[in-house]
Order: structure tokens, then C-alpha cells, then sequence
């Protein structure tokens, strides 16, 4: 395998401190000894992954490995601001109850001394290959690198699934690239192949890059490919791509990515950084083709860098994504711990409709506590208000109203006094908002109102976030919230019209992360 040093001064200079182990069982000792004395869990979810301290964004290596779910993510035990990135790790049996392990992989070897930062996992021969992007800070910008970054892609491997072997880096940079990272590897026709987020260097364009290798040890990074690349001059990169087949055809993908630069137009794309997909035809050796241009995968304030994987029984393709946003703010820092992965969802694609849509992943209903609470149907009264759970931390809430009887001007469900989620009727939109002026998280999101008559919202609420699944997936929400101590009333209400409930059911939600 070839095994490059990123810059020749750097690498000299560099000699690592500690061995690999040392610092992850530094950073292990360091988390535990700041758990202990969190003292605010508030926010902290029951049912969401996130970490026990320190900070989280994206979700890394998704893979199931010997009837277990491996979730690794981008990791910073030493605060809950972004450091230099660890990867930290949950697994799972059942998608529902997660046990955190000790930390997967921590920077500071010679492939990766700054950061260890996004990838993707396979299997191969019972083994866990995990493909990374090995980060670098130097001291000095230069025309073409002012950000004085290097990044290139590297491999750790493991037989347990628990404890990993660096075997160094795989893939260099090519010419004219300093951005380029979080590796996504598959296999398809007999080969691996390796698909790269990227911005050039002399025009700033976000674009992905692909390699392929036919051991997943040797990648000849002389030979690579610009698979992608943006037409929006605003966009200056690509992360965290993937690249996937739905259903039977081969040559039918999904690239799902992350472009950054897209300009706020009316009501799409009001986060600072989007997540969103194309869908055409690939198939190796030749072009990309694209069928469906770029949409974005979710409507929701926090929804970024969401990676693919297959269940246990590889029918199903899932998917899990990063519950917050770059440059947002997020107030659980100041409890000691930040960040945290959406619910596993199912993908489902449409070609007709060219439509990728996500649903809760049908294990999720073991989250529930064995009772059921009915909504009963019901017409709300102009301007009132019916209270469905008084105090709930964590429940489940599936709703279908009638958009055809309904009368009034806005209606739908209040959660607490600061978010609401409701039907527009003079936009015609449906309308997730919240108001935390106090965190500087104020503003709504919205999508389009579907056509049919009924509309079915599906809403999951956990101490810190909220997930709405519109339609059986037609649309999704993802966002954070930040609820006061007694401030989590869930309403129906109405204002200037009737609200016309068809009916529906609730559940409180178990706590099923085991720390
Ligand atoms: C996306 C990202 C990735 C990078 C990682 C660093 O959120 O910027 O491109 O690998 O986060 O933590």
C-alpha cells in the first residue's frame, strides 16, 4: 500500500506524543471525567444518539458488521466545541437500543496528526475497512492553499469492530486540490470505488472526485476522475457524498452531498449549508448523467451530512444524518455536551416522481411504551386549543387532519410556547417555526402544502429535537429545540377557522441509550 507524508516539513517535524491507544484511552478518561460532573441533562436526548460529552457532528463509518450497527461520528471529547476531530462510537443490535464503545479512532499519527475527520465503512472478508480523511493544519497560507490545509484519505482496519489499525493513508490529493475529503467506498462490477468531496483550487468549485481500487488496500491515486461537478458559481464545495444504487438497476444512483454556497431563495435553502441529492445514471467506467436535478432532502433548521447504509438484511437502505447545523447556535455547550444524529430512517425512491423519500425505519416502533393514547376525532372550534400531553419529554404524535374541512387560517400543534407546527392556509404552506430570541434561534422552515386531502403528520419528540414526517415521507423536518424546564405542552389548535382532526395516536417513548 502506498503511504504518503502530507508535507514532507510537517511530517519531520511531527512525533507523536503518545502511541494511538494512549490517546484514545486519554480521551475516553477525559470524557468519563466530564460526564460525571455534567450536572444540567435537560436536553439531553432518550432516544437520540449523541455524545455522552463533548461534541458530535457528523455521522461517519454506518455499517452493520456481524449482526451489529456500527455508528461512528465526528468527535471532540475534550469540549463541547469543535477540536481536532476523533471518531467517537455507538452499536447497536435493533436500531432502538445503542451502547456507546470507546473511542474508534483519535488523530495525532502521521497520516492524520490534526484530525480524523469524515468516512465511510465496508466489510470485506469479515473484516471492518474504515476510509477517513487524514486532516492537516500548517503554518503558513499560500496563494493556492490559503487556508493552509492538508487533507488526504486514509484506511484503519479492524476484526472486531471495536479496536482499529491505522494502516496509513491510500489516496493523495491530486493536483489542484487542498479541500478534499470524507471518502464514501462501494462496490459495484468487481472493483471498490472511492468517491471524494473536493473544491479546486483555481476556480473554487465544488466537485467530487472518484478512484477505484480492486483490493481496497491499493488505490492508484494517479488515476482519478471529476465524477461531479457544480453549475452554481456560488458553490465553493462538496462534503460527505454518497453515491448509491435504489432498488434493482444498477446504473440508477442517488448522489446525496452537501454543497456549500448555495444562495437563500425564497423558501428553499435558509440553512447555511444544505444536504440534498441528484438522481441519474452511472455505471463504471462511464459518465454521470444527471436524471433529477439537486433537491434538498429535508425542509427542517438541522439537517447536514447525512451518510447511507443497508440493514442487517440488506433490503433496506437506511439512512441517519447530523440533527444540527453548522454556525447555528447550540445551547446544550453550556451543559457539556453537543450535537446529535437524526433517527435511523428508511429511504424509499420514486422514479416517477423522481421524489427520495424518508421514513422512520420500521424498528423504531420499539421505542414505544405499551400504551397508546387515541386522538379522537374532532373539529377544533374557531380560535381554541386542546391540550394532548401535559409534560412529555419524549413521545411520538401521528395526526391526520382534514385540509378540505379545515377552515382556519393557520392551525396544527404547539409545542410549548416557542415551536410550532402548523398548515399555513393564505401561503398554502405547512410551517415548522420556532422562537428562542434568548438563543438566537429564531425562524421558521416550510414546505409546500401537499395536495391530498389528508394530511398525516408524523412527529417524533425527544428533550432536544424534533422530527416530522409529512405524508409518509412526501416531506421531512428535522430540528432542534430548546424547550424551558415546564415548557413542553403539546396543543391542537385553531386560529380564525375551524381545525378539522380526523383522529390519531400518541406514545411516550422509552430511554434507550445506555451510557
Ligand atoms: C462536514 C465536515 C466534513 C469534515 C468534517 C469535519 O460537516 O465539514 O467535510 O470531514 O465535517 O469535522
Amino acid at each position: 500500500m502506498a503511504s504518503h507524508s502530507p508535507v514532507t516539513q510537517d511530517a519531520q517535524r511531527y512525533r507523536p506524543r503518545d502511541t494511538h491507544a494512549e490517546r484514545l484511552a486519554a480521551a475516553d478518561k477525559a470524557a468519563l471525567a466530564r460526564w460525571n460532573s455534567a450536572t444540567n441533562t435537560a436536553w439531553y436526548p432518550d432516544y437520540h444518539l449523541a455524545p455522552f460529552t463533548g461534541w458530535m457532528n457528523d455521522p461517519n463509518g454506518l455499517v452493520c458488521f456481524r449482526d451489529r450497527y456500527h455508528v461512528f461520528y465526528q468527535y471532540h471529547p475534550y469540549s463541547s466545541d469543535w477540536g481536532p476531530m476523533h471518531w467517537g462510537h455507538i452499536t447497536s443490535e435493533d436500531l432502538v437500543h445503542w451502547q456507546h464503545q470507546p473511542t474508534a479512532l483519535a488523530p495525532g499519527d502521521a497520516c492524520d496528526r490534526d484530525g480524523c475527520f469524515s468516512g465511510s465503512a465496508v466489510t470485506c472478508d469479515d473484516k471492518l475497512y474504515m476510509f477517513y480523511t487524514g486532516h492537516f493544519v500548517l503554518d503558513a497560507p499560500t496563494p493556492s492553499n490559503p487556508d493552509a490545509i492538508y487533507e488526504h484519505q486514509c484506511l484503519a482496519v479492524s476484526s472486531d469492530g471495536i479496536h482499529f489499525e491505522k494502516l496509513g493513508a491510500v489516496v493523495r490529493p491530486p493536483p489542484g486540490y487542498v479541500h478534499f475529503r470524507d471518502p464514501k467506498v462501494w462496490f459495484q462490477e468487481g472493483r471498490w470505488w472511492m468517491v471524494c468531496g473536493a473544491r479546486d483550487s483555481a476556480k473554487d468549485l465544488g466537485q467530487l472526485l472518484l478512484f477505484t481500487s480492486d483490493d481496497l488496500e491499493h488505490w492508484d491515486d494517479s488515476v482519478w476522475q471529476v465524477l461531479a461537478v457544480t453549475e452554481d458559481k456560488n458553490v465553493f464545495m462538496w462534503e460527505c457524498p454518497d453515491f448509491f444504487t435504489m432498488g434493482r438497476r444498477e446504473d440508477l444512483k442517488i448522489l446525496l452531498f452537501c454543497p456549500q454556497g448555495i444562495r437563500a431563495n425564497e423558501y428553499d435553502y435558509r440553512n447555511r449549508f444544505q444536504n440534498g441529492y441528484m438522481a441519474g445514471h452511472w455505471l463504471p467506467g462511464g459518465p454521470w448523467t444527471v436524471q433529477r436535478e439537486f433537491r434538498e432532502l429535508d425542509r427542517g433548521h438541522d439537517f447536514y451530512a447525512a451518510q447511507t447504509f443497508m440493514s442487517a438484511d440488506n433490503q433496506r437502505r437506511l439512512i441517519l444524518g447530523w440533527l444540527d447545523m453548522w454556525e447555528s447556535p447550540m445551547p446544550s455547550k453550556e451543559h457539556g455536551w453537543c450535537g446529535c444524529l437524526t433517527l435511523p430512517r428508511e429511504l424509499h425512491y420514486s422514479e416517477s416522481t423522481g421524489l427520495l423519500r424518508m421514513l422512520p425505519a420500521r424498528e423504531l416502533v420499539g421505542l414505544r411504551a405499551p400504551e397508546v393514547t387515541m386522538v379522537p376525532g374532532v373539529v377544533l372550534d374557531d380560535n381554541s386549543d386542546a391540550q394532548l400531553l401535559a409534560d412529555c419529554t419524549a413521545y411520538e404524535v401521528d395526526i391526520t387532519f382534514n385540509t378540505e374541512t379545515s377552515t382556519a387560517e393557520k392551525y396544527g400543534l404547539w409545542l410549548g410556547a416557542e415551536v410550532e407546527l402548523f398548515v399555513d392556509t393564505q401561503s398554502n404552506r405547512l410551517v415548522l417555526n420556532r422562537h428562542y430570541p434568548q438563543y438566537m434561534l429564531s425562524g421558521y422552515r416550510s414546505c409546500e402544502m401537499p395536495t391530498t386531502v389528508l394530511l398525516r403528520l408524523h412527529v417524533y419528540v425527544d428533550r432536544s429535537s424534533i422530527e416530522v414526517f409529512v405524508n409518509d415521507g412526501e416531506a421531512t423536518f428535522s430540528s432542534r429545540i430548546f424547550p424551558d424546564e415546564g415548557d413542553r405542552a403539546l396543543r391542537l389548535f385553531a386560529i380564525n377557522g375551524t381545525a378539522d382532526v380526523v383522529g390519531g395516536n400518541m406514545w411516550k417513548l422509552k430511554a434507550t441509550i445506555e451510557h
